[in-house]
């Protein structure tokens, strides 16, 4: 199972004060350093915390593979085109939202979501889609044609330990199981943490999980290198 690291929120930190640090680059060095096979990163149309600036230096240090998460809108593709980060993962976007809600509802939206699938395909850039664990919206990625997802695990982390939480976990391998019979390679993330990350980890159809929020948070007080190191250690 790889870990890909979203260094977002150390540039919430930064933007909390309008400074120069701290330096989302150098966490993804640090990141990296400690075990983490990719950094992901999402730039918002607000650019409330990434910035093209950042992506920038990013594309130029990252070693590993970087995960660019975006609305699919004009703006943003002409980003990632500049950009050319290794993946793109279409989210949906709301602006008043403080994290991602759900998937992108890729059944209502795959005429509008193809062009853009393709022209970052052509750009030699691999693209997934931040889906729900429903089938319908798994059938929906394989039929446009994308090698990879990410599935949301928002909802079974939002939950305690329990029957209601057992069934959304059993969603989550479903879906899982359902996208890599499609031929999809699937990852998953959000809301993970160190203590809810173990039943996801244990899905075997599952390639990568992309963590933030709880990785930053431990990093604060511990420091990334421990911070990262633990998650890794976890994922083995
Ligand atoms: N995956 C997607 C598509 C996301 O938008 C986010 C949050 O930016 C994550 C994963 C990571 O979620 P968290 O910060 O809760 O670990």
């Amino acid at each position: 199972m790889r870990l890909s690291v979203n260094i977002d929120h150390f540039a919430t930190l930064r933007q909390a004060r309008r400074a120069a640090e701290p330096e989302p680059a150098l966490a993804a060095l640090l990141a990296e350093q400690a075990g983490a096979a990719g950094i992901t990163t999402h730039i918002r149309s607000d650019r409330r915390h990434i910035n093209e600036r950042d992506l920038r230096v990013l594309r130029e240090v990252v070693k590993t593979k970087i995960t660019l998460e975006m609305a699919a809108t004009a703006d943003l593709k002409k980003v990632a085109l500049e950009i050319k980060p290794d993946t793109v993962c279409l989210v949906p976007e709301k602006p008043e939202e403080l994290t991602t809600t759900g998937g992108l509802d890729v059944v209502a939206g795959r005429r509008r979501l193809a062009p853009y699938a393709a022209a970052l395909t052509r750009a030699g850039i691999r693209v997934s889609i931040f889906v729900d664990p429903a089938p319908r919206q798994i059938e929906a990625c394989a039929a446009l044609g994308i090698p990879q997802i990410e599935i949301h695990t928002g909802i079974y982390a939002d939950l305690k330990p329990g029957k209601e939480r057992n069934r959304a976990l059993a969603d989550v391998a479903k879906a899982a199981a359902q996208g890599a019979k499609l031929g999809l390679e699937v990852t998953a993330g959000h809301g993970l943490d160190y203590h809810n990350v173990g039943p996801i980890m244990a899905i075997p159809e599952l390639t990568e999980l992309s963590i933030g929020f709880s990785i930053v948070a431990r990093a604060a007080i511990v420091g990334i290198t421990q911070a990262v190191g633990e998650m890794v250690a976890l994922l083995k």
